[in-house]
C-alpha cells in the first residue's frame, strides 16, 4: 500500500524553543535574538505612549490613501511585495510612501523608536538597518493594517518565506533572507476583544507547499493541516510590540472590533546588512 504523503511536512523546533519571550519594556538585544535564529519571538508589553497609539491610529484612519480589500474586511495603507513583480510592488510603494509616512511619524513613534533602537545594537555587532531597495527606489516602510474579520481568523494562516522566492522578485535583495531568518515585526496601536497571534510548530518545506498551490505565496495554510501541531495563542494588546520568526506559520485569530497594527518585515541578507520590507 503506497502512503500518501503527510499534507503538510517541514522542521519542528524543540519544545523550549517554541515559545515568545515577553519583557515590559523595549530589548533590542531581543530582537537579534530572533534575527539570527536563536529565538522564536518576544513581545514587549504596552511600549508604545498612549499618545502615540492615538495619534497612529488616528492619522491611519483619515488617510486618503487608506483602501479596503474587496469582499475582505480589512483596511490598510501601504503597499505589499506579496504576489506581484518587484517593480510592481515597488511603483505601488512610490504612490504611497508618503502618506504611509504621514502615519509613521507622529511624536514619539513607535516605528522610529523600534529602529533606531535596533541599529544602535546592530552597530555594537557591526551591522545596519535599511529600508530595502532595488534599482534606486525603496520597499515600503510599514504596512498599517487594521482587521475586524468574524470568523475563525481574521487573517488565516500563512508563513512569510515562501513570498520570498518568487521568480518575479529575483535578484530582489529581500530574497537574500532566505539564507538567514525572515522575522516579522508588529506595532499594535488599536485593539478592542480577540485577534490572538497563533503561531503553529511548522516552518513548511517546499514540498508541502507545492502540495497545497502555494509555493511562491505561502497564503493560506488550511486549518486541518494544522491540527497535529503545537500552537501558541498569545492575547495582544495595545501598546505592545511584537517580532517573531515569519517561517513559522502564524495567524490572527477571531477579533473583536478594529485591531489595527503597524508592521514590516525584517531579515539579515548578508553578516552585516539587516533590511526591512512589506
Ligand atoms: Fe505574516
Amino acid at each position: 500500500m503506497v502512503r500518501e504523503p503527510r499534507p503538510l511536512a517541514g522542521f519542528q523546533a524543540d519544545p523550549d524553543f517554541f515559545r515568545l519571550e515577553e519583557r515590559s519594556a523595549f530589548d533590542p538585544g531581543l530582537v537579534v535574538d530572533v534575527l539570527r535564529g536563536k529565538r522564536l519571538g518576544v513581545i514587549f508589553r504596552g511600549v508604545i505612549p498612549a499618545a502615540a497609539q492615538k495619534e497612529s491610529v488616528a492619522r491611519f484612519w483619515a488617510s486618503p490613501a487608506r483602501r479596503h480589500r474587496e469582499g475582505e474586511p480589512s483596511h490598510y495603507l501601504g503597499s505589499y511585495h506579496w504576489n506581484k513583480s518587484t517593480e510592481t510592488y515597488l511603483a505601488e510603494t512610490a504612490q504611497v510612501v508618503a502618506e504611509v509616512r504621514e502615519v509613521l511619524e507622529v511624536p514619539n513613534s513607535p516605528w522610529q523608536s523600534f529602529r533606531s533602537g535596533l541599529a544602535a545594537e546592530l552597530a555594537r555587532q557591526d551591522a545596519v538597518i535599511r529600508i530595502a531597495e532595488h534599482e534606486g527606489a525603496q520597499a515600503c516602510p510599514a504596512l498599517i493594517r487594521a482587521w475586524d474579520k468574524e470568523g475563525a481568523f481574521a487573517l488565516e494562516p500563512h508563513e512569510d518565506a515562501a513570498q520570498c522566492t518568487d521568480p518575479r522578485q529575483a535578484g530582489f535583495e529581500v530574497q537574500g533572507v532566505l539564507d538567514h531568518e525572515v522575522c516579522a515585526v508588529n506595532m499594535c496601536v488599536e485593539h478592542e476583544e480577540g485577534g490572538r497571534l497563533v503561531i503553529w510548530n511548522i516552518r513548511p518545506d517546499d514540498a508541502s507547499r507545492r502540495r497545497l498551490g502555494i509555493e511562491h505565496t505561502g497564503f493560506s495554510y488550511p486549518a486541518d493541516v494544522l491540527v497535529d501541531f503545537d500552537e501558541l495563542r498569545i492575547d495582544i494588546q495595545r501598546g505592545d510590540v511584537y517580532v517573531f520568526n515569519g517561517s513559522y506559520v502564524h495567524a490572527v485569530d477571531t477579533s473583536t472590533g478594529n485591531r489595527s497594527n503597524l508592521s514590516f518585515l525584517m531579515g539579515f541578507i548578508d553578516e552585516h546588512t539587516v533590511v526591512t520590507w512589506t
